[in-house]
């Protein structure tokens, strides 16, 4: 029989997990903290000397504590529904709003099945070349270890859930091996759901945060959500796992059923008053075309020696404007028009490439694109260019990259 335990010393373990992680009492395992404790006991410690390394959140002790309370369940494509509905609705949306990247974050990833999950989702579902990241995030370093490492077993492979886009090769083995386009766009880091993200992270258009706020204290699950929708693009969507949330967040509607457990936030214009007719293009004296120039629907000229030309973020957002309303000839003359008024607004170049490449139109998108790489190759890597959203130079150069990348474009 084992030796009785001073009472405060597993009372004490469950405030410190509880404060770490944001875990309702009744959601720690109470053996993995009786476990954790004698294991110290059992190293000869006392249990004044336990309990003080316990109130410090950072001793090794509480994480060790933590680690053990954590639960790491996890697979491919678990909730199809999810990334059926990204692929089917949440993708054409972000596209038809003009978007230049998609960016999702697997929040609270285990072994990351979840995030290459969504990094497959999405790259099926945009066209060759488009830009798209996918962060994975865990308080669970050696999870993030294996995420890393991408090679699994027949545990994260379930006959629940469908391989529903490409994610690794079939093999008579029983590890099988992410594929090299689907790692090469994904990445993990550790980080707490309790805590901000680092700005550095950027924002995102899909979070997925599953069956992980479960487990949380309803005061931890609202701060949790709160930070998870301040990292959304507007538009952006989020993904919860079944009853994790009990109302739609502040900011945010409800898309699909409810059992869908999915919002998207709001963009500006959606929470006031609807967008604004599109405003008259002026222009000044264009210089030489960057490409040769398509058919395109007349764009309302007003005279450029009287008014000077507008600024090149506001031409880009009318470009926007008219590609959500479906307007796509339209949108790429003012891209056009927006390119040789400003040929070094590097979020010009990069739309007007990408509906070209949307289009169908490749052969006028890889000109664009090459002329975004030298341009952003000018700037220093972390250069915040300026635009409806400022991103860094890089993001711009290894966009172009991407593209030009992508089979024998060059
Ligand atoms: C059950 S798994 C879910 C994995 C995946 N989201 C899925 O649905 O398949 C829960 C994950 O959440 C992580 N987690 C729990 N609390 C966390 C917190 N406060 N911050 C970050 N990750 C946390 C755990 O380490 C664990 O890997």
């Amino acid at each position: 029989m084992s030796a009785e335990l001073d009472p405060r010393l597993l009372t004490r373990a469950r405030e410190v997990v509880s404060s770490i992680t944001g875990f309702r009492d009744d959601a720690i395992a109470s053996e993995a903290m009786e476990r954790v404790v004698r294991q110290e006991l059992a190293r000869g410690r006392s249990s004044a000397d336990i309990l003080g390394e316990m109130l410090f959140p950072q001793s090794p002790l509480s994480g060790t504590l933590v680690r053990a309370a954590l639960v790491g369940e996890t697979y491919f494509f678990r909730q199809p529904e999810h990334f059926r509905y990204i692929s089917q609705a949440g993708v054409p949306a972000a596209l038809r709003k003009g978007a230049l990247a998609l960016r999702g974050w697997s929040a609270g990833c285990a072994t990351g099945e979840e995030a290459y999950s969504l990094a497959a989702a999405l790259l099926a579902s945009v066209p060759h070349g488009f830009p798209v990241e996918v962060l994975g995030t865990d308080l669970h370093e050696a999870s993030l270890e294996t995420a890393r490492r991408a090679s699994y077993g027949t545990w994260s492979r379930r006959e629940s859930a469908p391989r529903l886009f490409p994610l690794y090769l079939d093999a008579p083995e029983r590890q099988v091996t992410i594929l090299p386009v689907v790692r090469r766009i994904t990445t993990f880091a550790q980080g707490n759901l309790l805590a901000p993200l680092p700005e550095r992270f950027g924002r995102f258009d899909f979070i997925l945060c599953r069956n992980v706020l479960t487990y949380f204290s309803p005061a931890a699950r609202e701060q949790a959500i709160s930070l998870l929708t301040r990292a959304l693009n507007p538009g952006g969507f989020l993904f919860l796992g079944a009853v994790e949330a009990d109302r739609v967040p502040p900011g945010m509607v409800r898309e699909g059923p409810p059992e869908l457990q999915t919002f998207r936030m709001l963009a500006p214009g959606e929470l006031t008053t609807p967008a604004p007719a599109p405003r008259p293009v002026e222009r000044s004296e264009p210089p030489a075309p960057l490409f040769r120039k398509p058919k395109a629907t007349p764009v309302p000229v007003v005279p450029a020696r009287v008014t000077p030309p507008p600024p090149p973020s506001r031409l880009h957002l009318e470009a926007l404007e008219r590609i959500e309303e479906g307007d796509v000839e339209g949108a790429a003359a003012v891209l056009e028009s927006l390119v040789r008024q400003a040929p070094d607004y590097l979020p010009g170049l990069l739309e007007l490439a990408l509906l070209r490449e949307r289009t169908g139109a490749r052969e006028a998108a890889v000109p664009l694109m090459r002329a975004l790489r030298v341009r952003a190759e000018r700037l220093a890597p972390d250069h915040l260019v300026d635009g409806p959203e400022a991103l860094p130079a890089r993001f711009y150069q290894a966009s172009a990259d991407a593209y030009l990348n992508q089979g024998a474009l060059e």
